[in-house]
């Protein structure tokens, strides 16, 4: 098949490297091509060694292009015709072509790329792609992937069969990818991200000539999982499932020679698309293709949005600016128009006719698009939210939780999940995660904490009112969660407790075939098939005559819970911005809903909606969710890979750099992530001998991981706490980042970056390293010592960070209670009363006294420092020493609840001690300080 020769040492299963890399091994072949052409005044025996260096490049590179439709093999033979026939100029004009087409993918839609040279066009114009239907209409281009037995050498025609069934009506174009086994067909789905289809024929042989050890390994130790133990006959069918666990999007079609009405009976064949007998009906094969992109593509409410703007409609509803007259035709904002254009607004309404849909109550296009998400992201339901993940939270919550519900919540959650509390009148229970002290952040809540707070709730005979166990993943700073092992164990103590994942920065992690299973979605589509496993049956039933009828708590804690089959109630929801990673406009927002017993919460879950929603949702939000995930269906696979490609290249660079590094340095997972959390011995991405299989590894089994697309970096060794990097890099060269630490910038990679993104970071830090390394010089050694001081206290005198202390006893449901869930509502509203509450400066030292001899601190607000970003107090909370000496060590300005004028706001010792301590239950203590609330008001 190689019209080249390969170079035998070269991997093709190096999955991080991307497609960055390849661009750059075709610039790298086009250099040496242009110096081989350029070397007029070398002797024979240095050209030669040029001419080398271009054929070993070249049969390199082949390793890669096997997996591409373009340049393809006839381009492909023709640049080695010319490399072989000392034709220097024109295999370096060969080679300029190419890696520009590839670079710019103007092959997607110029047929003169796909020329060696523009007038030899009658060739090649035939097997070209064709963009156009004749009428300009653009068409999308896509790859797909033909995993077939058939002699290489019979590939060309068959690739040319393809390109026959083209019609000028078909609304997208493809180019085929032929490949010849089980594991170049999974390399292809892996290495080509333009492969949006697959076809397969039965009878194809399992083993690559390709270079792909790290593959191998893999694949050997996922044999049995993937059915490629089978004979050799059954190896189309686990080639078909292995796609689908990697890129559940791709549409895969089987192509049979026995019998395919059996086949298409069995169960095993749901990954499939559609099974055909051989090609026995080319077109329809065809067809079927365009028609599962066609699925994809269509965006019911974009595309019903776009028609609605295009009709005259006269509007006599309540927004002037529908149709944008009063904005064209105004002396004074018609700026407005001419900034956002005429489209923006002919497609806003607030009319639900016309096929608009409603968003409360969808049961036209947007129940179509929220469906085609459900598919998407693997849910059973998906509701669109336009106004952020912060309502997402609340709804959710509002949902699934009655006053006096107990809900297990990381205490470094996003604000909207406490607030979801308060609403709901639901008991925070708050779980602490690990700190990094030292960079002034929390991790993730240890599942060690979360089994032992429901084991708690056991012994206290509160479980049943246990509903809900809330948690981030990832968090803001990069740590991801073992969601599977979280629920499975969760499950074990607690069997119908529901999951509520907020996954605000994560609704990405569904594209990547690393992240996928540590999503809520993931997570629970592997438990499932867990859950019906008769060997994980077995394995429970063992588990339970091992542990007998009363294990002790720390036989529970030490041991890896499975949760009983028969008893489960897989619940989880997810919330995702979808603007945060994702091409949806700001707020837009999803939550993902997969329960069974979903039927039994719907009525509330639409009053929830109801609550929170806007009853004048924007439109174009709704649409951008819709084309969002589109777009991710159709290339959220490359794209995500690209963003964590472009992260590991800026984590590589910034940590080598031997400039940058003296100043500057990204945590790695190693750093993040303390080591008993990482079970598999995994220290980090850009550790000595990492590959992606030691990731993968790691993902499957350790309690925590790394996102590495969230970069922390560390600017308190540069001099700079997080704060001023972030205006110094915002003023001075414009780059944006959002969150901070007192010594560290969170930077993060998403879809939307590009390689140029990476190397202005780069070129930014080099720029300030050389500015602190000059000022250090000119400065000697006072400025030195002045530096010094300055990087020891922002990386070492760092502040403690408090722990959640406890409820003030009069909100909690008994103050004896060995656990500590509280009424947040009730201290919330009690501070609605001013007469109830006071305020202390927090230098004074008044407050030093009460912590010592009392009365208790009780904070009446939510106090939230940014950074860090998460309430360092809450209603109802007793504020300890730890707290004062956090607060007053806070060197930031921002501080949500909290006016330094006046200081913290405290419930009055009056009103706490007239609340009284709590009996008899969390809402008999909210009523009675509700009551006596009133009674003092
Ligand atoms: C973990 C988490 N959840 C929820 C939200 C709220 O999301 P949104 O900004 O979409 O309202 C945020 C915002 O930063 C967040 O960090």
């Amino acid at each position: 098949m190689s019209v080249t020769s390969r170079a035998p040492g070269t991997r093709v299963d190096q999955f991080f490297t991307g497609a960055e890399a390849r661009f750059d091994r075709w610039r790298s072949l086009l250099r040496g091509a242009r110096a081989w052409e350029t070397a007029a005044n070398l002797n024979r025996a240095e050209k030669q060694g040029l001419q080398a260096d271009v054929s070993t490049s070249l049969a390199e590179l082949r390793q890669w292009e096997d997996f591409f439709a373009y340049p393809g093999p006839k381009l492909l033979a023709t640049l080695n015709d010319r490399v072989s026939s000392h034709d220097a100029a024109g295999a370096a004009r060969l080679a300029q072509t190419i890696s520009a087409a590839l670079l710019t993918r103007s092959y997607q839609s110029d047929s003169s790329e796909w020329q060696p040279d523009a007038q030899s066009s009658l060739e090649f114009a035939e097997m070209v792609p064709g963009q156009s239907d004749g009428t300009g209409t653009y068409r999308p281009y896509f790859e797909v992937l033909v995993v077939s037995p058939a002699r290489p050498a019979a590939w060309p025609q068959l690739s040319e069969e393809f390109r026959k069934l083209r019609r000028p009506e078909d609304k997208f174009v493809y180019e085929s990818v032929f490949v010849g086994n089980f594991e170049d067909g999974f390399l292809g789905a892996v290495l080509n991200g333009s492969i949006e289809a697959a076809i397969i024929y039965e009878g194809i042989p399992f083993a690559s000539s390709h270079s792909s050890p790290v593959l191998r390994e893999f694949l050997g130790s996922h044999a049995a999982s993937l059915g490629i133990n089978d004979n050799s006959a059954q190896y189309g069918l686990a080639l078909a499932r292995t796609l689908k666990l990697l890129r559940p999007e791709l549409d895969i079609y089987l192509l049979c020679d026995t019998e395919a009405e059996k086949l298409a009976g069995d169960t095993g064949t749901t990954a499939i698309r559609r099974i055909f007998y051989q090609v026995e009906e080319p077109l329809e094969l065809h067809l079927s293709i365009l028609d599962g992109i066609a699925e994809r593509y269509s965006t019911p409410y974009f595309d019903n949005l776009q028609r609605y703007a295009q009709r005259p409609i006269g509007t006599f509803h309540a927004l002037p600016v529908a149709r944008g007259k009063s904005i064209f035709k105004s002396n004074w904002i018609r700026d407005m128009g001419k900034f956002y254009g005429l489209n923006l607004f002919l497609a806003e309404s607030s009319a639900t006719t016309g096929g608009l849909d409603s968003l409360l109550e969808p049961t036209g296009n947007i129940k179509l698009a929220q469906e085609k998400a459900a598919r998407a992201f693997g849910a059973d339901h998906v509701f669109f939210v336009t106004n952020g993940t912060s309502t997402s939270n609340k709804i959710v919550e509002q949902a699934l939780l009655a006053p006096g519900d107990i809900m297990l919540v990381d205490r470094n959650c996003h604000k909207s999940h406490h607030y979801g509390a308060v609403l709901a009148g639901a008991l925070p229970l708050y779980l602490e995660a690990y700190p990094l002290t030292q960079y002034s952040m929390y991790g993730a809540v240890p599942l060690r904490t979360i089994k032992k707070a429901l084991l708690d709730l056991k012994a206290e005979g509160k479980l049943d009112r246990a509903r809900l166990l809330v948690l981030t993943n990832c968090t803001f700073d990069g740590h991801i969660y073992n969601a599977e092992r979280v629920m499975e164990e969760c499950l074990a103590i607690k069997p119908d407790l529901i999951f509520l994942w907020d996954e605000a920065w994560f609704g990405f992690a569904r594209w990547s075939p690393f992240y996928r299973r540590r999503t809520a979605m993931g997570a629970a589509a592997i438990l499932e098939h867990k859950f019906n496993d008769p060997a994980y049956r077995r394995a429970h039933e063992e588990q339970m005559k091992k542990l007998g009828p009363n294990p002790s708590e720390a036989t529970l804690l030490q041991t890896r819970l499975l949760a009983d089959p028969e008893k489960v109630r897989l619940r989880v929801y997810q919330t995702n911005s979808t603007h945060k990673s994702m091409s949806s406009l700001r707020q837009g927002s999803m939550i993902l809903v997969k329960d069974p017993d979903y039927h039994t919460v719907e009525e509330q879950f639409h009053e929830a909606v109801f609550t929170h929603a806007s009853t004048s949702p924007n439109l174009q939000i709704i649409a951008s969710l819709d084309v969002a995930r589109r777009q991710m269906e159709l290339e959220g696979y490359e794209l995500v890979n690209r963003a964590i490609q472009l992260a590991l290249d800026l984590r590589r660079e910034v940590n080598t750099h031997p400039l940058v590094s003296k100043y500057f340095h990204i945590l790695g997972a190693d750093q993040m992530i303390p080591t008993e959390f990482r079970e598999s011995g995994f220290v980090d991405s850009l550790a000595p001998g990492m590959d992606w299989n030691k990731a993968a590894k790691s993902l499957r089994e350790d309690e925590f991981a790394l996102d590495v697309t969230r970069l922390t970096l560390v600017c308190g060794s540069a001099g700079f706490d997080g704060t001023q990097f972030k205006n110094l890099l915002a003023a001075d060269y414009d780059i944006q980042l959002n969150k901070t630490s007192r010594n560290s910038v969170l930077l993060q990679t998403n879809i939307n970056n590009t390689r140029s993104d990476i190397a202005q970071l780069i070129k930014v830090l080099v720029q300030i390293s050389q500015t602190i390394e000059k000022s250090l010089s000119d400065g000697g050694k006072e400025a030195q010592h002045a530096f010094a001081s300055r990087v020891k206290s922002l990386m070492h005198d760092v502040p403690d960070l408090p722990n959640f202390s406890s409820f003030f006893e009069s909100f909690r449901q008994d103050a004896s209670s060995a656990t500590p869930e509280g009424d947040v509502r009730a201290a919330f509203y009690g501070a609605y009363h001013e007469q109830q509450c006071e305020h202390l400066k927090l230098s004074s030292p008044e407050i030093d006294k009460r912590l010592k001899d009392g009365p208790d601190l009780v904070s009446a607000n939510f106090v939230i420092p940014y950074p860090p970003g998460f309430p360092i107090m809450v209603p109802g909370q007793v504020i300890n020493a730890e707290t004062i000496e956090f607060m007053r060590k806070l060197d930031v300005k921002e501080i949500h609840g909290y006016t330094a004028a006046l200081g913290l706001k405290l419930l009055s010792p009056a009103f706490l001690q007239s609340a009284g301590p709590a009996r008899g239950g969390a809402k008999e203590a909210g009523k009675n300080v509700k009551r006596k609330a009133a009674h003092a008001g």
